[in-house]
């Protein structure tokens, strides 16, 4: 539970607040003077303060500054009754976290309280990466928290007690590589994890590139050259974007596969293959195979254990999540104290179709920070989001749901979000309950509870 004190001389504001911040759920404390707040600070440290400038013993800012001298992360709001610009900005200079007028209104104070909160939570939180200067991949640095997501961390779990063949499927930007690292510091982390990305590099180097070759093998091999598999040792080969290898590489691969040794180029002896194979994609690899395009005994051998990650338009309950945790590695990086988006702005995110999934949500907070002024980033901090992408997209998509039947009719929001569930239902008609929810970013009781609202029946399991 969250502490907060109050210190301010007007006891009706005093119990005001009491009663109002209690009925909220934090703890609250009282004090009528500054040398009495500060002394109940000292002794039982609260989250937040909210101070009175002008209080009977001494000033609203030397109790500031005591009390930033105390725990220089306090988050202050300051109260009073002047509304002049200098008294702002005297405050706000002191390393007030907020201020507000007399009469307070509490809906500004919620906000403030609420953002106080937020500020301290992700200071923490970079407080706790700041202490571990050589972070290492833990199952906890994949930000997830639907069902698919549960699956997905088992799946990590499992596998990482092996040395199975690992596939791993996903649009771009959806984690793949992060998953593969996850699963290879978790198996053996002392050893390299070297990726190859098949796509990247023409054939006869992409074979050199695995298998090494030998002194002279081909014109330009001037030195003995040692391939990934090798150099990975006891690690991992990560094959990323699996599907662009040749059907030539594809067979050199699933002998590898299979009997765990190979030739190196031009060489004559066997080199035996110790690392841990995973490889990803973000093509269907299934159907091509049934278009000819890949190997079926290679995919089945890759596919030994699958994991395929859901685009994070499926998942629209791991945006918030994912922004918190993006954000303060982003704070880390560039030495930024940015909070989280407005709420006008989460909404945008959450209606968005995030085609470059996380990397597109990373790389778009990493913009914003750059050149953001405040601690909340806003539409402003995002001029691509607010302009074309975001509303070009999902007005196609969302037309019909916004287009009313009858001309001149506007739609309410019930309306809409009728239409909407309706719309993914009928869209998602594999899918089960469960799916619905996480697409649509609600529990399963809110759903239930919305289909009864609505009328709509829906019998999938
Ligand atoms: N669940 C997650 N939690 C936290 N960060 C994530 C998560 N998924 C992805 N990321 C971050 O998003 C970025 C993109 O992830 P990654 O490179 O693993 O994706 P990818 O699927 O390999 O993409 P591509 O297909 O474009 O190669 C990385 O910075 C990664 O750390
Ligand atoms: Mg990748």
């Amino acid at each position: 539970m969250s502490k907060i004190l109050v210190i301010d001389d007007d006891a009706s504001i005093r119990e005001t607040l009491d009663l109002y911040l209690t009925e909220e759920g934090y703890k609250v404390e009282t004090a009528e003077t500054g040398t009495d707040g500060l002394n109940k600070y000292v002794k039982n440290p609260s989250d937040v303060v909210i101070l009175d400038i002008r209080l009977p013993d001494v000033d609203g800012f030397s109790v500031l500054e005591d009390l930033k001298e105390e725990n220089e992360n306090v988050k202050v709001i300051m109260i009073t009754a002047f509304h002049d610009m200098e008294t702002t900005i005297n405050a706000m200079k002191g390393g007030a976290f907020d201020y507000i007028h007399k009469p307070v209104n509490v809906d500004e104070l919620d906000i403030a309280i609420k953002k106080a909160l937020k500020s301290l939570e992700m200071e923490k939180k970079i407080d706790g990466l700041l202490m571990e200067p050589s972070r290492s991949f833990r199952v906890g640095d994949i930000i997830g928290t639907g069902n698919k997501m549960r699956e997905i961390f088992k799946t990590i779990g499992i596998v990482s007690q092996s040395r199975t063949t690992v596939l791993i499927q996903g649009e771009s930007g959806t984690g793949k590589e992060l998953i593969a690292k996850v699963i290879h510091h978790n198996t053996s982390p002392d050893e390299p994890f070297i990726a190859v990305n098949c796509s990247a590099i023409v054939e006869t180097l992409l074979e050199s590139e695995l298998f090494g070759h030998e002194k002279g093998s081909f014109t330009g091999a001037i030195a003995r050259k040692l391939g990934k598999f090798e150099l990975a040792r006891l690690g991992t080969v990560f094959l990323d974007e699996i599907s662009e290898m040749s059907v030539n590489l594809q067979a050199k691969l699933l002998r590898v596969l299979q009997e765990m040794e190979f030739d190196r180029v031009g060489g004559k002896d066997k080199v035996k293959v110790n690392a841990r194979i995973m490889a990803a994609t973000n093509k269907d690899l299934k159907a091509m195979v049934k278009e000819g395009k890949f190997r079926d005994d290679l995919y089945y051998r890759l596919n030994i254990v699958s994991i395929t990650i859901p685009p994070l338009r499926e998942r629209r309950q791991d945006i918030a999540p994912l922004i918190d945790y993006l954000l303060a590695k982003i704070n880390l990086d560039l030495h930024k104290k940015v909070i989280g988006v407005s709420d006008e702005m989460m909404e945008i995110f959450m209606n968005y179709h995030w085609p470059g999934n996380i990397r597109e949500l990373e790389n778009l907070l990493v913009r914003a920070c750059v050149v953001a002024q405040g601690q909340v980033l806003g539409k402003n901090d995002f001029p691509e989001l607010g302009k074309d992408e975001a509303s070009k997209a999902p007005k196609e998509e969302m037309a019909e749901v916004f287009t009313p039947n009858a001309p001149g009719k506007l739609l309410t929001l019930d309306d809409v979000e009728e239409r909407y569930i309706r719309k993914v239902i009928k869209e998602n008609d594999k899918k089960n309950k469960g799916e619905i929810c996480e697409i649509l970013g609600v529990s399963r009781p809110t759903l239930e509870r919305k289909l009864e609202k609505y009328g709509i029946s829906f019998e999938r399991e």
